[in-house]
């Protein structure tokens, strides 16, 4: 009994000297620069990800012209009487045709309440309501007040509206108390009428204070991440269900109060996820995408519609002779980004507020299309866009699946043509992607780079409302990064989708950021895009275990890059089983590495952990000091880690 201890320990030291397995870091050979857009964001307007969502408004259907004009708002009567009429301009006012008439008697308070999106997330804080509105008869009083769930008052003031022509009045509230499902509610007093639009409540403290601007704290979360560029507008969003309803950038770059509204697509696209009150006010639209890619440091690349809806639902497509407009859509919307002040568009950029150009480098030309239909219609815009703007680098889809005819089909044509780069897109099981960490090591060299466009583990099926983002899916989804790590040469961008969902209103899960009206958490999986993102190095190197990568060899999966500016060696080591396994790491090729390294372990036993609001950072990285010299570095089972090596 008393010697078991001691023959435990020489059992450990034979295990150490002939079994310890050793990660061969050759430093010094590097085999692709890592793309600074390697890792990036995709952005789409679905889950109410931008109107509910990071576009901070927080009035729903603030000028009326949801189809059912009153959706969102009702009628508050305290002691008052009067009575609402929607009247439409549409020939005046095409863009946006609907304000409301209100009519007041002389007694007690009459108004109207906003429901907000699932209620109105309000915080203790500084609010800034604002109105076009205009004297009709007699005079009327307003009073503004934001209210909690509870019905109790969390600040309020008022505003005299005093021309009978239209103006916009804007009113600072100060809410002394936090409610996650508020309300605005406006009341008139006095006796007579006036006519009101473009109601809208902000808070202050936006992305940058920017009035009207975006939700801080979710911007904050996507900074975090260091994105190498931000995918926008979508998806299936740029397509349409029908060609009416697709995403046609100019009608989002004007003034707020012009840009025409839109159901949006995921309204009614599945069934057992109706949200009847989705729409796109746009109030997020493209001047202001390109300002949250500056912002966030990113490459913006916007997807445009190539002249086809989506296949999935209409199928419509453009005759191939009218698809002037579209390409003139592509060649304004350059202007747009990158022409001179004296341009129209490059114009109407600087009145916006930004003389500067945004530097545009990267279109997308459809989104999911397929056969020839697609290719027909890329090629037409191929054609003027390069001739045009040869420095422009185009992308075009290879379908919605990772694999099957159309997706070869897409590959035999693109390649043909050499295009800049091919945009595949995966949801799979978890065991696909764990399965897939070499899907690019025999991709052809000479032909496309690769875009990882959208991807993302189901736990249960895609598009099924069962999925989670539980920690099985965020494992295996590093596990194939670093495959894309590996084959940096060929892959050149990447991006997890869908980014954003609220917690009362998604259609789509998973989703790598949720959000309620007050809080939002990033999941297991962000925390995977977020290491891989901060952690990007300039150049891969080889890391291998008796000279072979680690593609899950005993679930192990492993990459490697150097930082040449910061001077730093990062390996990445995946352990997708359930038991701990340890590596001598060998650098070589380096002189001066430290001993002390960092290792950020993100981790947990249980493969259907997720992150929640209450508890967000259930899974998150936890960074530790490591000892890398001689010492083998112990790696928990089911985790993702990032060892971190500086040179002196
Ligand atoms: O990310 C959700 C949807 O999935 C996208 O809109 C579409 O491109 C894909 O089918």
């Amino acid at each position: 009994m008393r010697k078991a201890p001691f023959i435990f320990f020489l059992l450990c030291c034979v295990q150490l000297s002939y079994g310890q397995r050793t990660l061969t870091v050759q430093a010094d050979k590097p085999v692709a620069e890592i793309a600074p857009t390697m890792w990036g964001i995709f952005f789409e307007d679905i889950n109410f990800a931008a109107d509910g969502g990071l576009y901070a408004e927080l009035v729903k259907n603030r000028s009326f012209e949801f189809s059912m004009p009153m959706t969102g708002w009702k009628e508050l009567k305290r002691g008052g009487s009067g009575k609402i009429l929607i009247i439409n301009l549409a020939d005046k006012k095409p863009q946006n045709p609907r304000f409301a008439n209100i009519k007041v008697d002389a007694n007690g308070n009459y108004g109207i309440t906003n429901e907000g999106f699932r209620g109105m997330g309000i915080k203790a804080g500084t609010y800034v309501f604002s109105i076009w509105a205009r004297k009709t008869e007699g005079d009327v009083t307003m009073t503004v007040e934001l209210a909690s769930s509870s019905g109790k008052e969390l600040a309020v003031g008022s505003l005299a509206v005093v021309s009978d022509e239209w103006k916009r009045y804007e009113l600072a509230l100060t809410a002394t108390d936090t409610s996650l499902k508020g309300a605005l509610n406006i009341l008139f007093s006095g006796k007579g009428a006036l006519d009101i639009d473009m109601l809208s409540l902000f808070p202050k403290n936006t992305w940058k204070g920017r009035p009207g601007g975006l939700r801080a704290d979710l911007v904050q979360l996507l900074a975090d991440m260091k994105p190498g560029f931000i995918r926008f507008p979508g998806g299936c969003i740029v397509e349409g269900r029908d060609l009416n309803n697709r995403y046609q950038w100019k009608q989002t770059v004007s003034a707020i109060e012009d840009r025409k509204l839109m159901i949006n697509r995921w309204n009614t696209e599945f069934r057992h996820r109706l949200t009847p009150d989705y729409f796109q006010t746009f109030g997020l639209g493209f001047y202001e995408y390109f300002l949250l890619a500056e912002d966030l440091g990113a490459e913006p690349l916007p997807i445009l519609n190539c002249g086809m809806a989506c296949q999935y639902n209409t199928g419509e497509v453009v005759a191939l002779n009218e698809l002037g407009p579209y390409i003139q859509d592509a060649l304004d919307l350059i202007e747009f980004a990158n022409g001179d002040v004296t341009t129209h568009w490059g114009g109407l950029r600087a009145e916006m507020g930004h003389p500067q150009p945004f530097n545009l480098k990267y279109i997308g030309i459809g989104n999911e299309q397929w056969d020839e239909q697609y290719v027909e219609r890329f090629i037409a815009f191929e054609k003027v866009l390069k001739k045009q703007y040869p420095h422009i680098k185009l992308v075009a889809g290879a379908g919605p699946s990772a694999e099957g005819p159309r997706f070869e089909y897409a590959w035999k044509e693109f390649s043909k043509l050499n295009v800049d780069l091919m945009d595949e897109h995966y949801y799979k099981e978890p065991a696909w992607f764990l399965k897939n960490a070499h899907r690019y090591d025999n991709y052809d060299r000479k032909g496309p780079k690769v875009f990882a466009g959208e991807y993302a583990a189901q736990s249960r099926g895609i598009a099924s409302a069962e999925n989670r983002n539980n920690w099985q899916c965020a494992l295996s989804e590093a596990a194939f990064m670093t495959g894309l790590e590996r084959n940096a040469d060929l892959v050149v961008m990447s991006s997890y989708a869908p980014l954003f969902a609220h917690v009362d209103a998604w259609q789509w899960t998973p989703d790598l950021i949720w959000f309620d009206n007050l809080r939002a958490y990033g999941t297991p999986n962000y925390y995977v895009q977020k290491l891989f993102a901060v952690n990007k190095g300039t150049h891969a190197v080889p890391v291998t275990e008796n000279g072979l990568a680690l593609t899950g060899q005993d679930s192990v999966y492993a990459s490697a890059v150097i930082d040449k500016t910061a001077k730093k060696v990062i390996v990445k080591i995946v352990n997708a089983s359930a038991a701990p396994v340890s590596f001598l790491l060998n650098v070589q090729g380096v002189k001066g590495l430290k001993n002390e390294a960092i290792i950020d372990v993100l981790a947990s036993d249980d493969r259907q952990a997720v992150n929640t609001l209450d508890d967000p950072k259930a899974i998150a990285p936890v960074e530790q000091a490591v000892t890398v010299k001689g010492k083998p570095v112990s790696i928990r089972p089911l985790s993702v880690n990032v060892i971190t090596m500086s040179v002196q």
